[in-house]
């Protein structure tokens, strides 16, 4: 409702409007008359008479147009310009997105990013009904997510807090994390490298079924993290600080890569990184990525096996990636495992969690076997 560009107003006036039209449109125990004058005063004091009048008039103008899209660009003309207002997203990563999906599963993306997200656990030594139980006795609610995910759903309310007090071994984590776990089935018995392990997501679940797991991490405040994850789940790993891309190792079966990226599956849980996020830190972790997958491929024998994955929906950090390995690794094949249902899985038998189809966060995985 403004008529010149957000970047020729002062920064305070801005910031002014910024707050009153979040208590006029978002929260509700603030009058509108209120959120209005308050602001009208605060413009005033920061900026004088005309800031005031200016911020008078955005704010009602506003209050009038309510909290629907009525005054943003029409969802059936102008689609790319309704996602990027309305639906607060970068062109950039719209444009992406429509190149590889029709523009209602864009839209679909974009009201999953949107949605406040749910708390999952995932509990590591009970079924997930047994879970709902013990949570139950403690007068906390949950619900069971099913769909091969062994994933509870905490009511809303529940303070994840509450229920790893009552139920400490078990893990905070969305669903598309967990299924990244469950399709690395890593085999009993074996000695597993968890390259990018901070704080723990996927190698302490997998640290009870392995003979050891060996987490590492180049963050040593984030292996701190893992450290006390370890201690309240009963996990036994070790841990090490150390870069990826030169990792200290030998003599393991399994190699996790869980590798930096850039998370434009999790845009629902992080809700300013969709406005961080440049093209260029693609390109870099892109590379990065690469680099780390040649470093693990040296450290496994014939037969050892490979898990990469991400949490981004970016086909150069997923497919893209995957298939240059393979270009440049002849030794190593996309092994499938039956042990995620295969509604997750795509025609190559990796991994693929898509937030406008599950509701879910975003992953990708792919099993590389490197031949015997
Ligand atoms: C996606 S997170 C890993 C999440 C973890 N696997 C989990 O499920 O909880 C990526 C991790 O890679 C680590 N990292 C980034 N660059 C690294 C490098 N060069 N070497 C080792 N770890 C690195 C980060 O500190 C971060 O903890």
């Amino acid at each position: 409702v403004l008529h010149s560009p957000l970047s020729r107003l002062d920064p305070t006036v801005l910031e002014v409007l910024r707050l009153g039209a979040y208590q006029l449109l978002a929260m509700r125990s603030v009058p509108a008359y209120a959120a209005v004058s308050q602001a009208v005063e605060q413009a005033r004091e920061a900026a004088g008479d005309g800031a005031a009048a200016l911020v008078n008039a955005v704010l009602r103008n506003l209050r009038a147009a309510g909290d629907g899209p009525a005054r943003f660009p029409d969802a059936a003309a102008d689609p790319l310009g309704f996602l990027e207002t309305w639906g607060s997203h970068p062109r950039w990563l719209l444009e992406r997105w429509l190149a590889r999906w029709p523009l209602d599963e864009v839209r679909a993306l974009v009201e999953a990013n949107n949605r406040r997200p749910e708390t999952y656990l995932v509990p590591l030594e009970v079924e997930p009904a047994e879970a709902i139980r013990i949570l139950a006795a403690a007068g906390l609610e949950a619900e069971a997510v099913g769909e091969g995910t062994a994933c509870v759903r905490l009511a809303e309310g529940v303070s994840p807090r509450d229920a790893l007090a009552v139920l400490p071994r078990a893990i905070v984590q969305d669903p598309a994390a967990h299924l990244v776990t469950r399709y690395a089935d890593v085999p009993e018995g074996t000695k597993v490298a968890d390259l990018c392990a901070a704080p723990g997501g996927k190698a302490l679940p997998v640290a009870h079924r392995s003979a050891y797991t060996l987490a590492a991490d180049r963050s040593a405040t984030r292996l701190r993290m893992l450290r006390d994850n370890a201690r309240r789940t009963g996990r036994f790993l070790g841990l090490v600080v150390a870069d990826a891309l030169r990792p200290p190792l030998r003599g393991v079966d399994v190699v996790l890569l869980d590798v930096p990226c850039t998370g434009t599956g999790t845009l629902q849980r992080r809700p300013d990184a969709r406005w961080r996020l440049r093209p260029a830190a693609l390109e870099a972790l892109v590379r990065v990525q690469g680099r780390m997958l040649d470093a693990a491929a040296e450290l496994l024998p014939p037969g050892g096996l490979l898990v990469y994955s991400t949490c981004s929906l970016e086909p150069e950090e997923n497919e893209i990636q995957l298939e240059a390995f393979l270009a440049r690794h002849a030794e190593f094949s996309v092994e499938p495992t039956g042990a995620v249902p295969g509604q997750y899985l795509d025609a190559f038998g990796r991994l693929l969690v898509l937030p406008q189809r599950t509701g879910f966060d975003g992953a990708f995985a792919a099993r590389l076997r490197r031949a015997a």
